[in-house]
């Protein structure tokens, strides 16, 4: 398996282009399923998740091709002929359950593998299969594939959900663009990812009013037609790459970044005595040398502060002035980068889902293991500050979520490089 070395001290100046969002292009790709004709996204990243969701729309029966060199993806479900997503693909990915709302809208019947948990959580389905229900399916638990039915389609209705799930508001949201009558999601979730599902739906030709507010309302709509859609900046790639100025000293312009994608995390940013500047390209980030404040921060659902960008603002906050307390309200388990930051130096106590950090004014470079997706990548920002050497091991986990990250640093003056495994 891969390890990232990183040699810390190196100040990092000049741009990083942030690629399409891996968390839209993952909800995006099985929308093909709700059509016959050709749906074409571009600013695809080029990352092993979407990997293996082509392989499972190709499962399906689904024509995938990833054109210029991964940035388009050429889909077509004129074909299908499954609907069954097989656990050796689920089991791989979580997302892979974003397929049950569009097989059920175009087929009336779907069986899919339950997720199962992963390193940050148990992240049951009860959210998804509830709101199935409401729109009339009917849900069993067989061998661990969801069974799911309907008589005559689904219907339309109004759909609470009990949290604001990004995966159940997609679902739903694509399964409702074909249902009977009108769908009403309430307590929807409000991330970029899915206004941008909500504009490519609409591309398509379907009935979307709300998105981007917790009520979001669909009109069902016979058919859907083929599109063309530009995937939305990865926000969380934005942002990690916005803090690697912050820990390594320098300025960074993200180009692509946009303020509205970010609000609350730039916020902590500013409140912890960094300046993000908004320029015609992107973000710029500055960081004249001195030690970032010390700040609290609370995951919350957009547009609260991201739980996908709390591993990488602990490393931040590892070398900050003072205390901070971070608290995880989204995922149950998901500080395991506190014990690798520890073996680097950093002076963390975690209690539950609460973690303080009491700033050093040095970390050392060590060897550290990448747990999940995100920690993969606190570890490389804490590494590009970090005295000496950091290897960053099994970042199989890494290549799902950031393209080219040794490259990307490395053109920013990053002193960091790829050893290929066995
Ligand atoms: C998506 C993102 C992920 C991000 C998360 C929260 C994708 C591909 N992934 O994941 O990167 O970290 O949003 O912003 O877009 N839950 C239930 N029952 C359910 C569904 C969810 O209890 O049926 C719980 C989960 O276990 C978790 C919380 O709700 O604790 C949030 O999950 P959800 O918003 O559904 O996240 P995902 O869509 O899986």
């Amino acid at each position: 398996m891969d390890s990232i070395l990183v040699t810390g001290g190196k100040p990092l100046r000049g741009e990083i282009a942030i690629a399409g969002a891996k968390n839209a292009a993952l909800t995006l790709m099985p929308a093909t399923l709700l059509s016959d004709e050709p749906l074409t996204l571009t600013n695809t990243p080029r990352l092993s998740d979407i990997k293996t969701m082509t392989a499972l729309l190709q499962s399906l029966g689904a024509e995938v091709s990833a054109l210029a060199d991964g940035k388009v993806m050429a889909m077509s479900s004129h074909g299908l002929n499954s609907t069954r997503a097989d656990y050796e693909i689920v089991r791989k990915m979580r997302a892979s359950n974003l397929v049950l709302g569009p097989l059920l809208a175009r087929e009336g019947h779907a069986i899919v593998s339950l997720p199962g948990g992963c390193a940050i959580g148990a992240r049951p389905m009860d959210i998804h299969i509830a709101a199935f229900e409401a729109m009339g399916a009917i849900i069993d638990l067989k061998d661990g594939y969801l069974h799911a039915t309907t008589q005559g389609g689904l219907k339309g209705g109004v759909v609470k959900l009990r949290f604001a799930s990004v995966g159940a508001t997609e679902n739903v949201l694509m399964a409702a663009t074909l249902a009977k009558g009108t769908t009403i999601i309430e307590n929807a979730a409000r991330e970029p990812e899915i206004v941008d599902l909500a504009t490519c739906l609409r591309a398509m030709g379907a009935q979307i009013e709300g998105d981007g507010t917790s009520r979001i309302e669909i009109q069902g709509v016979d058919r859907l037609h083929g599109a063309t859609h530009p995937v939305v900046t990865d926000r969380i790639e934005l942002g990690t790459y916005m803090l690697a100025p912050v820990i390594a000293g320098g300025e960074v312009e993200c180009l692509g970044g946009k303020l509205s994608l970010v609000e609350s995390f730039v916020e902590k940013l500013t409140e912890a005595g960094i300046t993000v500047e908004e320029t015609d390209r992107g973000l710029k980030v500055r960081c004249d040398g001195g030690r970032p404040k010390a700040v609290n921060v609370t995951t919350e659902p957009f547009p609260g502060f991201p739980t996908d960008l709390q591993a990488q603002m602990m490393a931040m906050l590892c070398f900050a002035e003072g205390t901070s307390v971070l608290e995880e309200k989204i995922f149950e388990n998901r500080f395991m980068h506190a014990p690798e930051l520890i073996r680097m130096g950093a002076k963390i106590d975690v209690h539950g889902g609460t973690a303080t950090v009491h700033g050093v004014e040095k970390m050392k470079g060590a060897p550290v293991m990448a747990t999940d997706l995100r920690a993969s990548v606190s570890l490389i920002l804490a590494g590009l500050a970090a005295e000496g050497e950091t290897q960053v091991n099994r970042v199989y986990h890494l290549d799902r979520g950031y393209e080219h990250v040794e490259e990307k640093l490395g053109a920013v003056g990053a002193q960091i490089e790829r050893i290929k495994g066995q």
